[in-house]
């Protein structure tokens, strides 16, 4: 074993690699330090536990190419609004224009301020999208999933299952091979809508759309859950209701009904981390969990891996000021995924063996495994 845990290679490399980060950083970690930082994401095993939330930063090829360049785990692509074969979406609310967005100081977190929500551009326009995704996965570069805002019914009305069909069977074809990786989103502006003010429509939505979706094709199924306007236990009750998905992201950002406005910040992860870690024995255990929200430290990360995500996905660390990344150079995703990984106080390594000094993970052939931590949590 090489001298894995030293506080000096990590301050080394802490150093070196915010001038340039390598894109195997997975590869260098596990040799230099013994630490094997595989994860999983719907399934699929990737490199590091670390990806990019549906949003503004995923929205054409140049910046998916960055983000292979810079050896991010995976994307995940904007939200698109279904629609049918003619073109008509029920949920055309979501699909509004806006670019400004502002990023600001929430308490001692970031939050990004923006009225905007889905994908406003053509769905031919999110197949060519979905094609360079798919093309980025196969040559290995980049695992890149598209998400989809469906149509949610009022309790007395029927799913509109021409959406479900239309929109599934296109994003199918575009991805190629079977089965399809998607996203169901659950936004918090829906959260914001009378449409959400009903605690049954919203466990009809997540008893119901898994099976409208897997009709229409094979496909791996995340839903990305809403924080609703309602208590923890009501979160709990959510996910309880989303069994039949494959995966859970857990949760998206809080909605402020005065300002009209999703944010983030300590309170979203206050909330998530709290809830997450209210989930009994008897709570969804088959289903892989990815965590997000408030993620600005490896510290973090292993907080929402203690309860028991495999993956998280990130959308404010990737956007802040520049001067507020302690890299001297490189994008915005190499610069955030060097301070994740390498910090010496707060990066994934130093947390990681900070956990095995107190004995909450111990190594296996000489090897830390960041799964042990979520799979601990998993079996508890
Ligand atoms: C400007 C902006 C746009 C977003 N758009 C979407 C979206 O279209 N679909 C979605 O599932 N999540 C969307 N999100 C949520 C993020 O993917 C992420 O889950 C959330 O912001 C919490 O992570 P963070 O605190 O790291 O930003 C958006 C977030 C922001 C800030």
């Amino acid at each position: 074993m090489r001298s894995s845990g030293s506080p000096a290679l990590l301050a080394k490399d802490f150093e070196r690699f915010g001038r340039e980060l390598p894109r195997d950083f997975a590869g260098h970690v596990r040799d230099a330090y013994r630490i094997d930082l595989s994860a999983r994401y719907l399934g699929r095993t990737i490199p590091h536990p670390i990806g990019k939330g549906s949003g503004q930063l995923s929205l054409n090829p140049g910046q998916l190419e960055t983000d292979a360049d810079a050896g991010l785990a995976f994307a995940v692509l904007k939200t698109v609004i279904a629609q049918d074969a003619g073109g008509v979406q029920s949920m055309a609310a979501w699909a509004i224009h806006e670019t400004k967005m502002k990023v600001e100081r929430r308490g001692d977190g970031w939050t990004v301020t923006w009225k905007g929500r889905g994908w406003d551009r053509s769905f031919d326009d999110y197949l060519a999208l979905v094609r360079a995704a798919r093309d980025l996965g196969r040559a290995g570069l980049l695992l890149a999933v598209p998400s989809v805002k469906y149509h949610l019914p009022r309790l007395h009305e029927p799913f509109r299952d021409a959406e479900y069909a239309f929109t599934t069977r296109a994003l199918a074809d575009a991805w190629g091979e079977s089965p399809l990786l998607v996203e169901q989103d659950f936004s918090p502006t829906l959260a914001g809508d009378p449409l959400a003010d009903e605690q049954a429509h919203i466990l009809r939505w997540l008893q119901e759309a898994p099976d409208r979706i897997r009709a229409q094709a094979p496909v791996r199924l995340a839903m990305k859950l809403m924080n609703a306007r309602f208590d923890d236990a009501f979160q709990l009750e959510m996910m309880e209701a989303a069994r039949g998905a494959d995966a859970l992201v857990v949760f998206n950002r809080l909605f402020d009904p005065v300002a009209n406005v999703a944010y983030g910040g300590g309170e979203l992860s206050d909330r998530n981390l709290r809830v997450l870690q209210a989930v009994g024995p008897s709570g969804p255990r088959a289903v892989d969990l990815c965590g997000t929200g408030n993620i600005h430290t490896g510290r973090l990360i292993l907080e929402y891996a203690r309860r028991r995500c495999s993956s998280v996905q990130l959308h404010t660390c990737f956007q802040l000021p520049l001067e507020e990344y302690p890299a001297a150079a490189g994008s915005r995703t190499q610069r955030a995924l060097h301070a994740l990984v390498f910090h010496p106080r707060d990066g994934l390594i130093a947390g990681l063996l900070a956990l095995e000094a107190q004995g909450v993970v111990s190594r296996r052939d000489g090897e830390l495994h960041f799964l042990d931590i979520v799979d601990a949590h998993r079996a508890r």
